[in-house]
């Protein structure tokens, strides 16, 4: 059982309604539960365990290809911290947007949408592309000029329908606002004004984090670019305070590419709205090959700055140098291929302990979000160590040689 309700006004909407935002004040909307019937049936191994606390009714089927009851994993590399993995990249399309869409996707099927549109040429497209194929759902994705054909060809095969916008990415969520709702456009795209549902269903990382560990840790280390995540986090930590699982909500570091740290901008400057961070935002897109975290403003911007002050939070830069270097230290020492938008959790976790926020009996999770595999293109820089050739001359005593003493 779930409610839906106007996060400025309170205005009550009914939940068979297809609303994105408030029919009264046109304010955001978000969800309540009834606490008295919240049980998280731990036979399933997916996030669908934790339903009770999902915007989705009783009787409905979830759109699901597995994902969430991803590893929590302790750290090799010594950071200064008690340091642990929260490993996204195993998700079905490989990253923690695949939550969203299953969420989102079991709402649009639920509601008898056959078509649904999203702005993303990223994560939240492939996982759009995937659950709506899951779903048996016509899927439109809407990718900025710049995106590569390397990003497109996974969402053809996936069977959805690609299409260009003059402009970014940002320019084509709000091409999907403009043209939305009123035309019976369905729009998908992760951030709460263009489809509040999926905002509910990254809370679940939260309730996994503190099964996993059995308590609250100290620090959450979460890759920002629309805020979304950050801020769902902060509530799925809320709700088990509330529900008297949980004795408080852990401290929230977010972390962005230095070229657009938005969140650090806004906090510089005492920004809070979303209006003051969009009259903020450059016209130049980024440049940065930290790609999913991108956005010359962040759309959920407000949510996620609200969500570091209550929970004492920081907001952190992360360069692309730094970004490359986390992929490789991931990689080499914890055996997690990430793409360069998720190795900024490594030195952001440096950063906490340098700064002295976090040390030795510090529990810090770092969110692992993307997985490298789908962007092995950042990587061309290394390609130059990819052709040593094993010698024809005794191969076998050279292979000997490499042998670790
Ligand atoms: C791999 C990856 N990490 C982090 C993020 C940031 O999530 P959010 O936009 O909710 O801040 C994204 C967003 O698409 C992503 O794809
Ligand atoms: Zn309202």
């Amino acid at each position: 059982m779930f409610t839906v309700a106007c996060l400025a006004c309170q205005f009550a909407v009914d939940t068979t309604r297809d609303l994105r935002a408030c029919p009264s004040c046109g304010g955001p909307l978000g969800f309540g539960y009834d606490k008295a019937l919240v049980s998280f049936a731990h036979e399933d191994p997916s996030m669908w365990r934790f339903r009770s606390l999902l915007p989705v009714g009783s009787g409905t089927e979830a759109v699901t290809l597995g994902e969430g009851g991803t590893p929590l994993t302790r750290a090799r590399l010594d950071l200064g911290c008690q340091l642990y993995w929260k490993n996204e990249t195993v998700n079905p399309s490989g990253s923690h947007k695949d939550r969203a869409m299953s969420v989102a996707l079991t709402r649009a099927r639920a509601l008898g949408i056959s078509t649904v549109f999203v702005a993303s040429a990223g994560s939240t497209g492939l996982a759009a592309a995937s659950y709506a194929a899951a779903a048996g759902l016509r899927c439109v994705v809407l990718v900025g000029e710049e995106a590569s054909v390397a990003r497109l060809l996974p969402l053809r095969v996936l069977g959805s329908d690609v299409y260009r916008v003059h402009g970014s990415v940002d320019d084509a969520l709000d091409l999907l606002e403009n043209a939305g709702w009123a035309a019976g456009i369905h729009d998908v795209s992760t951030r709460r004004a263009s489809n509040p549902y999926q905002a509910e269903g990254p809370k679940t990382i939260a309730y996994e984090i503190f099964a996993s560990l059995g308590r609250v840790p100290d620090w959450v280390v979460i890759p920002v670019g629309g805020g979304g995540t950050l801020a769902a986090a902060a509530r799925g930590f809320a709700e088990l305070v509330e529900l008297g699982m949980a004795d408080r909500i852990p401290r929230l570091a977010a972390v962005q590419p230095s070229v657009c740290a938005t969140l650090v901008v806004a906090r510089e400057r005492g920004i809070h709205s979303d209006a003051e961070m969009r009259a903020a935002a450059p016209a130049e897109r980024p440049v940065t090959i930290q790609i999913k975290l991108a956005h010359t403003y962040a759309p959920d911007g407000a949510e996620a700055l609200e969500a570091l002050d209550r929970t004492r939070g920081v907001a952190l830069a992360a360069t692309d140098a730094e970004a490359i270097d986390g992929v490789r230290r991931l990689g080499a020492s914890e055996g997690i291929f990430a793409e360069p938008s998720s190795g900024v959790v490594v030195p952001a976790v440096e950063q906490l302990v340098r700064d002295g926020l976090a040390g030795p009996d510090d529990l810090v999770v770092g969110l692992v979000c993307g997985n490298g595999f789908r962007e092995t293109e950042s990587l061309a820089g290394e390609s130059r160590t990819l052709d040593v050739f094993v010698p024809s001359v005794d191969p076998s005593a050279f292979l000997r040689s490499l042998v670790r003493p």
